[in-house]
């Protein structure tokens, strides 16, 4: 049985993630800071695979990326207990866009230096197979409504999406340089939304949401008035932006895939759009979710968000043809998926 090291896997796409590799039978080493999550993710996901916590599966360590002499002690007990990773998942890192703009050195640190850390770590313990969560965020933000392949231009424009890139550029100059064999895979999501359909774990953002789901979801229940609607003068086919939905079963899927996919070559690295590659508006996501869990959703039409843009949407034909991988469920699924867990959690996790 394979064992897997998953950082900030105590996440929103780590939980569901962890809770697909449990089902698929691999052994798990978590380590996540709870800085943006709780333990409980992670309780729930045992509860789900194997109905109780189950130690011998997965072991949580609540920790940091950037600590060392942590890392190491992590590393040289997978080779003490004969269990070494055969690869990493890394999704640990800061991801709120506006805050990067305030605070861009915290991010820098948390999540180029806490990579490098992790990446030093790897390497001197011979672990050299990992999936990296990047983002679609690192595009060049294009006024035409293409669909972004993996060679679309690539133009970050907040510290945020920065880091993302210069970890990808890390891990281009590591397989290139290194004297050793590495295995990368870095995954550019869109939009993840949803939850599994037991609606015992989901996203759980701490504070306002900064993203439309969790915000349309809180609206729900009634913690806000109205959704605002950033702008309804784009170029998209009814004024509102649009994005590519993914679910995160989807997506967990997809990194699963990548993962597998590395296993099977002597040494490899790339990147990969996870999207749906079907862009949707933000009107038409909120009369889905309105449509389907059949509640009220009320919004106002208010001025565009400084740095958005209106068309973000995957080409993923690279992800489906290499990795074998396709998107299952739609948009309906998305929304009575995210609104279960909401409105089974309203308070997330802190219940
Ligand atoms: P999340 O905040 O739920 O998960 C990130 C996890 O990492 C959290 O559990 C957090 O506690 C942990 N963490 C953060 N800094 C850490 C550190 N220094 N050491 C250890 N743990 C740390 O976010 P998510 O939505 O699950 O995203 C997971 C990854 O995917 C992130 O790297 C994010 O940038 C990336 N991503 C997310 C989206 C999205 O829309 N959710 C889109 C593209 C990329
Ligand atoms: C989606 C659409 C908004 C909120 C962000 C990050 C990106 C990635 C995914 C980490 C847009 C509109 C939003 C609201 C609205 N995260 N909207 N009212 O901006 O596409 O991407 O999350 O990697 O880095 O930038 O997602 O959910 O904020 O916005 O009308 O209250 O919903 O204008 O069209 P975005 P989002």
């Amino acid at each position: 049985m394979s064992t897997i090291f998953v950082t900030g896997g105590a996440g929103f796409i780590g939980s569901h993630t962890c809770l697909l590799l449990l089902q698929k039978g691999y052994k798990l080493v978590v380590l996540d800071s709870l800085i943006n999550s709780s333990k409980i993710s992670l309780e729930r996901v045992s509860e789900i695979v194997f109905q109780k916590y189950n130690s011998e599966r997965i072991k949580f360590i609540n920790g940091d990326i950037r600590n060392n002499d942590l890392l190491e002690s992590i590393f040289n007990d997978a080779v003490l207990n004969r269990e070494e990773f055969e690869g990493v998942i890394h999704f640990a890192g800061l991801k709120a866009v506006g805050e990067s703009v305030s605070y861009p050195l915290k991010y820098w640190d948390a999540n180029v230096n806490g990579s490098i850390t992790l990446l030093k770590v790897m390497d001197k313990y011979n672990c050299r197979t990992i999936v990296f969560s990047s983002s679609a965020t690192i595009y060049k933000k294009t006024e035409n409504n293409l669909k972004l392949t993996e060679n679309s231009k690539i133009k970050p424009s907040n510290p945020y999406g920065e880091t993302k890139y210069v970890i990808e550029k890390i891990l281009n100059n590591l397989f290139r340089f290194s004297s050793s064999k590495w295995k990368i895979a870095s995954l550019r999501y869109f939009n993840p939304i949803g939850a599994h359909k037991s609606g015992l774990i989901g996203e759980n953002p701490s504070g306002i949401p900064n993203n439309i789901f969790p915000f349309i979801t809180q609206v729900g229940l009634k913690k806000f008035d109205y959704l605002k609607v950033f702008g309804n003068d784009w170029d998209t086919y009814d004024g509102s932006g649009v994005r590519d939905y993914i679910h995160v079963m989807d997506l967990a899927e997809g990194h699963v895939a990548a993962m597998e996919y590395l296993f099977k070559l002597d040494e490899k690295n790339i990147n990969i759009n996870l999207g749906t590659g079907i862009g949707t508006s933000v009107f038409d996501l909120i009369s889905t979710f309105k449509k389907v869990n059949k509640i009220e959703l009320p919004f106002k039409v208010v001025g565009r968000r400084d740095g958005d843009i209106g068309y973000l949407v995957a080409n993923n034909s690279l992800a489906k043809s290499l990795l074998n991988w396709e998107p299952s469920l739609n948009l309906e699924e998305m929304c009575i998926d995210g609104w279960n867990w909401q409105k089974n959690n309203p308070n997330g996790f802190q219940n």
